[in-house]
């Protein structure tokens, strides 16, 4: 990766299936000044357009495992065009990704929120998203106001389908072993702070601003 070095606040969202990376990016990313890039998002469009990326990307989100570090590292090569700090969710996610990331995008903070397996499970299996806008809802902790519906813009809403619970714990098995390395590489760096993720998305919000401000 070559991209310049800004001085502009940029986190990184670490944590497990379902610790609440993409409600918690929602929130920070309210205000305008920060670009959200979060990587599975990217391949999940990627997979609907049937791009080559796409295609490569299939197989592996299929089975809960992570999409080779190349791919992944040269798509948000691609993003990184912003005047604005990034909140990056889902990206790092291996050590080899993290080094690339440090090449090009200097890092103020590195959020690790913390929920365990069986809290991922039942988050995962109730999640819904907006087909239009990614709005993200939960049918027990986050309900929109008509069933099925997106209360921002009207859009559908579907169940991923990665949010099957044999995926569901290949990917928190995968969480364990691949990128769960990370707590230890960005704390060494003095990056790290951790958050209790099982707690109102409201509460861990209201923290996380503590923490930035
Ligand atoms: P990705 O889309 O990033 O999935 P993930 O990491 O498994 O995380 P999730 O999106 O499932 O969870 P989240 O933490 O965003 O939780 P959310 O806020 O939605 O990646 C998918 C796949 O793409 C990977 O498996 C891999 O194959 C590939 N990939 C992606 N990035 C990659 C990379 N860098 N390298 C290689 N491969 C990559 O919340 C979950 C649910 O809980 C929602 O329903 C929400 O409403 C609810 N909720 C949230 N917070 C709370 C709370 N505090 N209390 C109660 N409910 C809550
Ligand atoms: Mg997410």
């Amino acid at each position: 990766m070559s991209v310049g070095k800004e001085k502009k606040l940029n986190l990184v969202l670490l944590g497990g299936p379902g610790a609440g990376k993409g409600t918690q990016a929602e929130k920070l990313v309210g205000d305008g000044n920060l670009t959200h890039i979060a990587t599975g998002d990217i391949l999940r469009e990627e997979v609907d357009r049937e791009t080559d990326l796409g295609l490569q990307a299939k197989e592996y989100m299929e089975k809960g495992e992570l999409v080779p570090d190349d791919l992944v590292v040269n798509m948000v090569e691609k993003r990184l065009n912003e005047d604005k700090g990034y909140v990056f969710d889902g990206f790092p996610r291996t050590v080899n990704q993290a080094e690339e990331l440090d090449e090009v995008v200097d890092l103020d903070l590195v959020l690790y929120i913390k929920i365990d397996q069986e809290e991922a499970v039942r988050r995962l299996s109730s999640r819904r998203v907006c087909s239009d806008c990614g709005k993200i809802y939960n049918t027990i902790f986050k309900k929109p106001n008509r069933e099925g519906i997106c209360d921002e813009c009207g859009g559908e809403l579907y169940q991923r389908s990665d949010d099957k619970s044999r995926v569901i714990r290949d990917r928190f098995d995968t969480f364990l072993e691949e990128t769960a390395p990370l707590i230890e590489y960005y704390r060494e760096k003095g990056l790290l702070e951790e958050v209790d993720g099982k707690r109102e998305p409201e509460t861990i919000n209201s923290e996380i601003q503590e923490i930035i401000s």
